[in-house]
């Protein structure tokens, strides 16, 4: 008997989110110590978490169910974010809530402005919504009327990511607000807002269809261990938070966001210092003459490879234990995105690049 005659018809044509390689693995792939590899292509924060967060994952109670309610987290997040508890959800990174949104809606269709961040086009697929594709400008701005006639056509959310992951560039606040003013669910994915310094948390009040979703992955340092948050008005909050699976923030994770919160402080410092990096990283790469970079409101920069090909362009840096990301999608062809790490870090891209240089 064949157990997949059991599964959904389509499960062979859904998409795979193709995930970065685990560290360990590919550190034996390429023999390389794991410590010497420059991981520029995940746009993780290389300086890690904060001490105070290491302490207080070790003494979170793991043996005691995390509060479904989340209600010491997101009293601590509304402070943070400027909001009122009852505006915010936490869940398992923003990728959990960005499903959690599908969920609540059921729309026939999604749309998005792309390129952009995978997961939505991803996640649509499995929750078998048509997705709507709304190709960017030459710049990569947005096409409103195109994102609009995707409304038109059924799409009852709509994904912006601002500042864009792979493109960096972050969306106005009057792209949003008119966003906000179509008949949908108008999800501003926020995940580096900290780095570019523009959000769209103010608009929250004005505008009942917004979600601004978050994340701790790349701020805080903590990818690992999978926390995000959605900010929006309480009448969608409150059916968030009843359909969510329960414990969606785990006891270690719920303490490490409260104890990042606590020391916002040293980690914003820490974002600083990756906001002149990621100066740095375009400037001296640009200068090299061969990789052209777009600007960047994010911990990241997507360039143009000029001469060469990208892929054997990741390749070769890879095996100097330097990864950056390429992509196989025709509207990003020959391009990188690297993300921005320590100093020591750009240092290693830039002797590895010297090496690989097309001649
Ligand atoms: C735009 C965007 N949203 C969300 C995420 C994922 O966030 P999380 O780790 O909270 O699931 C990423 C990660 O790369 C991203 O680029």
């Amino acid at each position: 008997m064949d157990p997949r005659r059991y599964l959904r018809d389509d499960i062979d044509e859904l998409a795979h989110y193709a995930p970065v390689q685990p560290l360990e693995v590919l550190a034996a792939e390429i023999g390389v110590p794991v410590d010497e590899i420059a991981k520029l292509d995940a746009n993780e924060n290389l300086y890690g978490p904060h001490e105070a967060v290491r302490a207080a994952v070790a003494a979170a109670p793991l043996h005691i169910y995390p509060d479904p309610d989340q209600a010491a987290l997101r009293a601590a997040i509304a402070d943070y974010a400027g909001v009122r508890p009852e505006q915010v959800v936490a869940g398992t990174g923003s990728d959990d809530l960005l499903d959690l949104v599908l969920r609540l809606a059921l729309p026939t269709a999604t749309a998005t402005a792309t390129p952009t961040f995978g997961m939505y086009s991803f996640l649509s697929g499995i929750a078998r919504m048509k997705h709507i594709e709304v190709p960017r400008t030459a710049a990569y701005g947005l096409d409103l009327a195109g994102l609009r006639d995707a409304v038109g056509q059924g799409a009852g959310v709509v994904f912006i990511a601002s500042p864009n992951n792979p493109t960096g560039n972050a969306a106005s606040h009057e792209e949003i607000e008119r966003l906000c003013a179509l008949e949908a669910l108008v999800v501003v994915d926020e995940a580096y807002a900290e780095f570019s310094g523009t959000t769209a948390v103010d608009l929250l009040d004005s505008y009942p269809n917004l979600i601004v979703m978050r994340t701790f992955s790349k701020w805080a340092g903590l990818a690992g261990l999978r926390v995000g948050y959605a900010l929006a008005h309480p009448d969608l909050v409150e059916p968030m938070l009843a359909i969510k699976q329960p414990y969606n923030v785990n006891a270690a994770a719920d303490a490490a966001a409260r104890a990042a919160l606590a020391h916002r402080g040293d980690l914003l410092a820490a974002v600083r210092a990756i906001v002149a990096e990621r100066d740095r990283l375009s400037r001296e790469v640009g200068a090299l003459g061969w990789l052209q970079p777009h600007p960047s409101d994010a911990n990241f920069v997507l360039f143009d490879v000029k001469a060469g090909d990208s892929g054997e362009v990741a390749a070769a840096l890879r095996e100097r234990g330097v990864l950056v990301r390429r992509y196989d999608r025709p509207d990003l062809a020959n391009k990188l995105r690297i993300s921005a790490g320590r100093p020591q870090d750009t240092d290693r891209l830039l002797d590895a690049l010297g090496e690989v240089a097309p001649r």
